[in-house]
């Protein structure tokens, strides 16, 4: 069965061209002008672009005594009704336990997933264990590992554990990612707060400030830098993350940021409603922030010191929410976004002139797969790509509401936005995944993509590295090894 795509204009990350995508066995096989195939998808008047790639999400992920309440199931359902035909989500060993436990827990989640899907794996602890793991990890096609610097006394490394872990990274050609919040700071900081009265969901934003965020940042960025690996930086939400972010490049540093959909367009003004539900259904970690973080993450989006936008899904109910009524440290932490991503950014970003149509598909989709090692195969609009592709209409309205969402959660944190530009459809390996308003991929159609390690940057930083290492003095009648 083939498909055909016609009277599109092709957007991609670096060109806008009108031509008709031809579609078989699951992949783009002839791009250009009067093709023609079994089955027609019209997209008169429709931007035809690679498929959103989400790589930062959490589905079913166990956290703060409970499991967040989108599956990959409905998590993926909620991606291909926003555009977004793939995911990186995160395996999470307890500490103690191994990477390849872990993993088989998190294919065993994926299985019911609606679209393809990878995983990032976290290192929660190290040993000789997880030492030794990452490279049959690395050997199954997850090429990133995630550490966290906040959430103290459950998901926390240190600094040492990191440094170890980067190090491993830079052997296996694997990109290290970072949650960077100075949990040390935070857990104390959270404790006065609570001593003080402050309980309710505000106290979540007085407790991890931008500050700490910029700190943990950049000595995230110091400790890659010592171990010669690049560095990815999660949910990327102030100026003063951004900032290190930003000088790292302007050194030469091989450094990514991720801004999140909620960071760029919902403010700290949330968690001072005076309806204790709505502001505790926005605790996530970082918080949301003021406009002059906001206008730095689009700046930084524009210029290209920031590089993806990601959602760092993680919805909860408010009867969750509620675990944290009269003490905001036990609100689980984490908000959704998965099917909002897309049209809210366009609405937001391209519609308004701060965000180019090809820099919205840098963005969403090319940057990430070439970072996570898995382009062109996914994020391009290429003979030979994946046909994971949405045909979007920049005219199409919707209000979004939770009413109407596809997520396992009551409500929605951009609940009444009224958004411009929405998938007419949205393909998953050349299948109608989305049409019409329905989600039509069958559970379990979704694969897992096995991503390649030893990108370009990792490659080219080690050949540095090695030219530019510490090297003795040769000093005349002074033997080096000192004896
Ligand atoms: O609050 C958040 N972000 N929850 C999900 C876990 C994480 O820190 O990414
Ligand atoms: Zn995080
Ligand atoms: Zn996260
Ligand atoms: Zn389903």
């Amino acid at each position: 069965m083939s498909t055909v795509i016609k009277n599109g204009t092709i957007v991609t990350a670096d060109l806008t061209y009108k031509a008709d995508v031809l579609i078989e066995g699951g992949q783009i096989i002839a791009i250009g002008a009067g093709l023609s195939g079994e089955t027609v998808l019209d997209a008169t008047g429709c931007y035809v672009m690679p498929g959103g790639i989400d790589p930062h999400t959490h589905l079913e992920m166990p956290f703060m005594g409970t499991y967040s309440a989108d599956d990959f199931e409905s998590g993926t359902r909620a991606a291909l009704a926003g555009g977004t035909t793939m995911v990186i989500d995160f395996a999470l060993p307890a500490p103690g336990e191994g990477l390849l436990d872990a993993l088989k827990v998190w294919d065993n989640k994926a299985a019911r997933a609606h679209c393809d899907y990878s995983f990032h794996m976290a290192v929660t602890w190290w040993g000789e264990q997880v030492f030794d793991e990452m490279q049959k990890v690395v050997a199954r096609g997850i090429t990133s590992f995630k550490h966290f610097m906040a959430y103290k006394g459950s998901l926390m490394v240190n600094d040492d554990e990191m440094f170890a872990s980067f190090k491993r990274c830079a052997e296996l050609g694997a990109v290290p990612m970072v949650h960077a919040e100075n949990g040390d700071i935070v857990a104390e900081m959270s404790t006065k707060l609570l001593a003080e009265g402050n309980t309710g969901p505000e106290g979540h934003a007085y407790s991890r400030p931008s500050q700490v965020e910029g700190e943990a940042t950049n000595r995230a960025i110091m400790i890659a830098d010592m171990a010669g690996v690049p560095l990815y930086v999660v949910h990327t939400s102030c100026e003063e993350a951004h900032e290190a972010i930003r000088r790292a490049k302007m050194n030469g540093k091989r450094v990514w940021g991720e801004p999140l959909i909620q960071h760029l367009t919902l403010d700290e003004s949330e968690y001072f409603s005076e309806d204790w539900d709505h502001a505790a259904r926005r605790v996530m970690s970082p918080p949301f922030r003021n406009k002059k973080h906001q206008d730095s993450l689009w700046a930084g989006l524009a210029s290209g010191t920031l590089s993806c936008v990601a959602t760092d899904h993680c919805a909860f109910t408010t009867e969750q929410k509620r675990y944290g009524l009269g003490d905001f440290t036990k609100i689980p932490n984490g908000t959704g976004g998965l099917e909002d991503r897309l049209p809210m950014l366009w609405s937001e970003g391209v519609t308004t002139g701060r965000l180019t149509m090809n820099e919205f598909v840098a963005v969403t989709s090319t940057n990430i797969a070439k970072i996570m090692g898995m382009y062109p195969k996914k994020g391009a609009v290429l003979v030979g790509a994946d046909a994971d592709l949405i045909i979007w209409d920049p005219q199409a309205r919707k209000t979004i509401s939770a009413k109407s969402h596809q997520s396992a959660s009551d409500y929605n944190v951009f609940e009444g936005k009224v958004v411009t530009g929405l998938p007419r459809y949205t393909l998953s390996r050349g299948l109608v995944a989305f049409a019409e308003g329905k989600v039509t991929a069958p559970e379990g159609h979704g694969e897992f993509v096995a991503r390649t390690p030893m990108g370009a940057e990792n490659r080219a930083l080690s050949s540095w590295k090695a030219l530019t290492a510490p090297r003795p003095v040769v000093r005349a009648g002074i033997p080096a090894s000192g004896v």
